[in-house]
């Protein structure tokens, strides 16, 4: 159970974030996927980490310190706005060069969380910035949102779906959570994974 959290900064530079040597958890993905939303559920908190239905809305590095141990990092969104407005895309490789400096150089990193929308099929981008984190070794788990959109059956269906798909590229299938931020799904599941995560790293 996560007692405190706090915002700590917000930065476009992984040189400026926090220096604590603090394990760190990250979550990304698309925009719009409800990185931000599944923090405030974590956290039992409204309004800690900023969320819309318009996706953007995340454009820096926001660290949160959790219980006084650890770190949660609120990431931008990859990927939205290849296709649109030159500005637009001038913006998103910006966006991208922030997301990909921060898992290329910090240090305290323990274990990214890829978020993926429960009801669609596996997407390019997700699985090639799977693949990227596998070419750095970066360990990371998946993170199915939006749970509440499907009834149970379709929730089984697409994770096992999403399974198959993923072991054509890959011989295991990482850790994986199936989360709701609404019904708060998959709340006990996600911090007692982080907590034993962080056991381990304390024990050696
Ligand atoms: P960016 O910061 O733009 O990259 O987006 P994000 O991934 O942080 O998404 P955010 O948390 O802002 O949520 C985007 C939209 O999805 C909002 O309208 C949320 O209310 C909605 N949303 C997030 N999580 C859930 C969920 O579990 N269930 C439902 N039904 N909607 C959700
Ligand atoms: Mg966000």
């Amino acid at each position: 159970m996560i007692k405190k959290a706090e915002f700590v900064m917000s930065n476009s530079q992984v040189a400026k974030c926090p220096k604590d040597r603090l394990p760190e958890y990250a979550f990304i993905g698309r925009s719009n996927v409800g990185k931000s939303s599944l923090i405030n559920m974590l956290t039992n908190c409204k309004n800690l980490a900023k969320t819309s239905g318009r996706p953007g809305k995340t454009q820096l590095i926001n660290h949160f310190k959790i219980d006084d141990r650890w770190f949660l990092v609120d990431l931008p969104g990859y990927g939205y706005a290849r296709v649109s407005k030159a500005t637009k895309q001038v913006f998103q490789r910006f966006i991208d060069k922030v997301i990909t400096d921060y898992f290329e150089q910090r240090e305290q990193l323990v274990s990214a969380f890829v978020l993926v929308d429960i009801r669609h099929e596996p997407q390019k981008i997700d699985v090639e910035f799977m693949q990227w984190l596998g070419e750095r070794a970066i360990p990371f788990a998946i993170i199915f949102t939006k749970a509440d959109k499907l009834k149970p059956q379709a929730i089984e269906r697409n994770v096992a779906a999403y399974k198959e798909a993923l072991l054509e590229w890959w011989e295991e299938f990482p850790p994986y959570f199936v989360t709701s931020a609404q019904n708060k799904t998959g709340k006990e599941e996600l911090t007692q994974y982080i907590e034993q995560t962080n056991q381990t790293i304390i024990n050696g």
